[in-house]
């Protein structure tokens, strides 16, 4: 089956409804720029390709109007993508073909990302994702997820360790269930136990997608990305990202100046109606951390990869 995240229909586009995966496949039909805003700030569709895909979109129903873009840019801050698809659709001359375009241009890319990426994968390689940088957080085929379908699609034996990904629950609910479908041996933990594996051989390398990543190679990340590269590098094991160039904000020189996105409070005291903490108690909810460049062993995009990416490193990639 093939994963469909975003499905134009001409009047209206149509998302996977991220919010009641994996118990309910159901499209939520969106025929306004507004209605697009709302699906990308209530998680409807998430993920930083997904978000820039479903925005070009958002503002073809819009009819290119100031509100159409002003409402988007609004929707959520930390993936540049949405700004990059904006900015894109503000050149443009035939909004739909643009947008259109977009859609089939991000598949092409992650196809090219899992390409490159593939060589990073070892046979019998046991790899930890987080979140979710699959088919569903983008166009189709995805980035980090992309590397592994590529190395899957090569042959070779592999399995993937998914961490739950607190609050929101990306790599327990969407992340297995898109390696389900492709019989990619997939394995859940809670982000609390990616140590203890490390610590006794069980994972041989990291690779996550990213949200926006600074001119000087710093990423930003779902929440624990930071932590999982940390423990990565007291292992001694290659932390690896994969992302595409629109994911790249040469105008923000470091990763301190990423704006990250608070999340709701309720996001942490509970889940779908359940609550588990008690009322009154204060809460912190970053959706996104920020992994310094020196932690990562290399960045994966469209263009290739680069090793031990810094500044000079990511302007050479830019201007190849
Ligand atoms: O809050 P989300 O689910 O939109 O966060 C998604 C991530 O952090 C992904 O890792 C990132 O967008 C890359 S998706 C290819």
């Amino acid at each position: 089956m093939k994963i469909e995240p975003l499905r134009w229909r001409g009047d209206a586009l149509e998302l996977l409804d991220q919010r009641r995966l994996p118990e309910q496949m159901v499209y939520l039909r969106c025929a306004s720029a507004e209605a697009v805003a709302a699906a990308i700030r209530d998680m409807v569709v998430r993920g930083a390709p997904a978000i820039g895909c479903a925005a070009a979109f958002g503002v073809v129903l819009g009819r290119g109007a100031e509100s159409a873009y002003e409402a988007l840019a609004k929707s959520r801050p930390t993936a540049v993508n949405l700004f990059w698809a904006l900015e894109r659709m503000r050149g443009a001359r035939d909004l739909e073909a643009e947008a259109i375009a977009l859609l089939a241009e991000d598949i092409a890319t992650n196809r090219a990302i899992g390409a490159h990426g593939a060589a990073l994968i070892p046979e019998g390689a046991r790899i930890l994702t987080h979140c979710n940088a699959g088919a569903l957080a983008t166009a189709g085929y995805g980035t980090a997820l992309g590397v592994v379908r590529a190395a899957h699609e090569a042959g070779r034996r592999i399995s993937v360790i998914a961490s739950e990904t607190r609050p929101y629950l990306q790599g327990a609910r969407l992340t297995t269930w898109e390696l389900q479908q492709e019989n990619i041996p997939a394995t859940l933990i809670t982000d609390g136990m990616a140590g203890h594996l490390m610590s006794r051989g069980e994972i041989d390398l990291v690779i996550v997608g990213a949200d926006r990543i600074a001119a000087n190679g710093d990423v930003a990340n779902k929440i624990g990305t930071y932590t999982l590269a940390v423990l990565a590098r007291r292992h001694e094991l290659p932390f690896y990202v994969a992302a595409p160039v629109s994911t790249f904000d040469p105008n923000i020189p470091d990763g301190s100046l990423i704006p990250i996105e608070e999340r709701h409070a309720e996001e942490v005291t509970g889940f779908r109606g359940a609550r588990w903490a008690p009322p009154g108690i204060a809460v912190r909810n970053p959706a996104f951390d920020v992994t310094p460049a020196e932690l990562v062993s290399a960045i994966v995009c469209e263009k290739g990869i680069v090793p031990r990416p810094d500044a000079a490193g990511l302007r050479a990639l830019l201007r190849s």
